[in-house]
């Protein structure tokens, strides 16, 4: 079921076409709701861009479009406004029939744009025998949700945490670990043992430089398969995928596949010959590389490529970072023949992602491969900063998110201890754990992701503002009222009718939500569906307070209030979950 944009910018289109107008722009320009409602509830610039076009009065061509266009039940009135912009006034009786059918869609009318299109989605991606800290978190949490936006798009989504389980790292701790092991400290906290090990490792290194050529040849033997070397690796890495479940389960993340770099070892050798063979890679000094020379750099999204290199074997044989992303590339292409491949990493890896695509696009021509297929994006965000002194980091400014959590869900929890002392303690447990997660997951979603986000604990945790709290409490405040309506045996209508203007106001908000998850991950910004749920809990408080819904008079009224009431519910709840944020029946 198409969105009121589309259904609007269709009946544009084809009134354009029918002016003798089809054609002359190679897209339509959608019809968005309108910035003023005095002017209207939708508004469409296509005409006026079609006149400008036509290098025409833009207005002109406005009025012919709008007497061109064809009678829909949605619209009550069409204005031409200012220099040739079209103004809709929606019908009342359509919105609300319009909003019954949109609640009882399971999708809610969300275009089903990836439908028969598969998408690789490579995010949190933390390293191994290391905990993950607050950098990994913003990569799974907004990875997650792009991975929900795509699924409820139609989308095939492979979900693959690409964990960084293979390198030089593994030899180092393999020496510190049989020369300095505390084995009780490892049973009692494996991970924390483990970052231990490999820091002293560092420190010893630095007087005794002999320890870096032992650490290379236990790397070299891990690396060959030595039995011993390779079942010390699991356990380093089998302790740690623990570690990282738990969290994820905390944050509501789960993963298709978790093929680490180390899935790749055996095609690195094999990666780098066909790159040199194919004269897509060339040898410097000893090292095998990809030359990006500036007047052979393609493009705006390619920029700050020029003139650098990417190494992909070492002097010494090793095989590096990139060696990988263009081994697993190849990987995903064979495995899933995926239409587009989306890493989220944060802005440091830019460059990296700019040569890794370069590369392969060149990889691809030279085999007679669409370059463009699968369409390769990086999804890159800002830094998340910690404010002073909020919590205490044990070992210089890393801060884990286990404790991140834990310390969000301990707020929660005096929040829910004063507010909800009525409720059993194990209620209050399990509302300050929604509440604590959901408010880390929504201060990360809500802003842009590729400016800095600045955590602060009062504001993620208010019960107003655009927060989580607020959200989940406008939800429940929701199912409350519906549940209090059944106790008093009212019903609950099939249709909205609409009245009041909050009720109007309503039913418009809540039938924008499918464009605005379409537009969400058309932008890759969550921010854009936290917005759109923000102004919807604005307006469904509005009408809260001022429109009485039970005690509405006449039976009509009050099954057509609790119905909209409902459908408030049906949006909120859906767009918490694209979000990955657990809703509460109450709080
Ligand atoms: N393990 C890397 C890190 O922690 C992130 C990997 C991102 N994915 C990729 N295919 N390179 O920085």
């Amino acid at each position: 079921m198409p969105t009121v944009s589309s259904v609007l910018t269709e009946l544009v289109a084809e009134a354009a076409e029918r002016a003798g107008h089809g054609g002359v722009l190679d897209e339509v320009e959608p019809a968005r709701p309108a910035s003023d409602p005095r002017f209207g509830d939708y508004q469409s610039n296509h005409a006026f861009r079609l006149g400008r076009a036509l290098r025409t009065n833009p207005r002109a061509v406005a009025e012919a479009v709008r007497a061109a266009l064809a009678e829909h039940p949605g619209v009550a009135s069409v204005e031409v406004a200012g220099p040739g912009f079209l103004n809709f006034r929606l019908d009342d009786g359509w919105i609300g029939a319009r909003l019954g059918e949109m609640v009882r869609d399971p999708a809610l009318f969300v275009e089903q744009s990836g439908a028969g299109r598969t998408v690789v989605i490579d995010y949190s991606s933390p390293n191994v025998a290391k905990r993950m800290h607050v950098g990994h978190m913003r990569s799974t949490i907004i990875g997650n949700t792009l991975d929900r936006l795509y699924r409820a798009t139609g989308w095939r989504v492979v979900a693959d945490n690409h964990v960084g389980d293979w390198g030089t790292q593994y030899g180092k701790l393999i020496v510190a670990w049989r020369r300095w092991l505390d084995r009780e400290a490892f049973e009692a906290d494996p991970l924390g043992e483990l970052e231990r090990l490999y820091v002293r490792f560092g420190r010893e290194a630095e007087a005794d430089p002999a320890l870096l050529d032992e650490a290379r040849a236990e790397t070299a033997k891990l690396q060959a398969g030595d039995p011993e070397n390779r079942a010390l690796w699991e356990r380093f890495r089998a302790v740690s995928l623990e570690e990282f479940e738990a969290v994820y389960e905390r944050l509501h993340v789960r993963f298709d596949e978790t093929l680490g770099e180390s899935a790749y070892h055996d095609e690195l050798a094999g990666t780098v010959q066909a790159l040199l063979d194919l004269g897509v890679a060339e040898e410097s000094e000893g090292a095998v590389v990809v030359k990006f020379p500036a007047d052979e750099v393609e493009g705006r999204r390619f920029k700050g490529l020029a003139d650098t290199v990417l190494v992909i074997r070492k002097k010494d044989g090793a095989f590096l970072y990139g060696t990988t992303d263009l081994a697993t590339l190849e990987y995903r292409r064979r495995t899933w023949a995926p239409d587009e491949v989306v890493y989220v990493t944060d802005v440091r890896q830019q460059l990296h992602f700019k040569q890794v695509f370069a590369a392969w696009r060149r990889w691809a021509r030279a085999r007679g491969l669409d370059p463009d297929r699968p369409s390769l994006v990086h999804t890159w965000f800002g830094m998340l900063v910690l404010p002073e002194g909020s919590m205490s980091s044990r070992k210089g400014n890393v801060v884990r998110l286990v404790d991140l959590l834990d310390e969000a869900v301990r707020r929660a929890r005096a929040v829910v201890d004063e507010k909800s002392p009525h409720l059993s303690e194990a209620e209050r447990a399990r509302i300050a754990e929604a509440v604590g997660v959901g408010a880390v997951r929504y201060a990360d979603l809500s802003q842009n992701p590729q400016s800095n986000v600045t955590f602060d604990w009062d504001r993620m945790l208010a019960l107003d503002g655009n927060t989580a709290p607020y959200l989940l409490y406008t939800h429940a405040r929701c199912r409350s009222l519906l549940a209090r309506a059944a106790g008093e045996g009212a019903e609950v209508g099939e249709a909205v009718r609409i009245g009041e203007p909050l009720e109007r106001e309503l039913a418009l908000r809540l039938l924008r939500f499918p464009e605005a998850v379409s537009l969400a991950l058309a932008h890759g910004r969550p921010n854009l569906l936290c917005d759109q749920l923000y102004e919807t809990a604005n307006v469904f408080n509005r009408f809260y307070y001022e429109v009485p819904v039970l005690r509405a008079g006449d039976a009509a009224t009050v099954a057509s209030r609790l119905a909209l009431v409902e459908a408030a519910a049906t949006v909120m709840r859906r767009g918490l979950e694209l979000l990955g944020i657990e809703v509460l029946d109450r709080m």
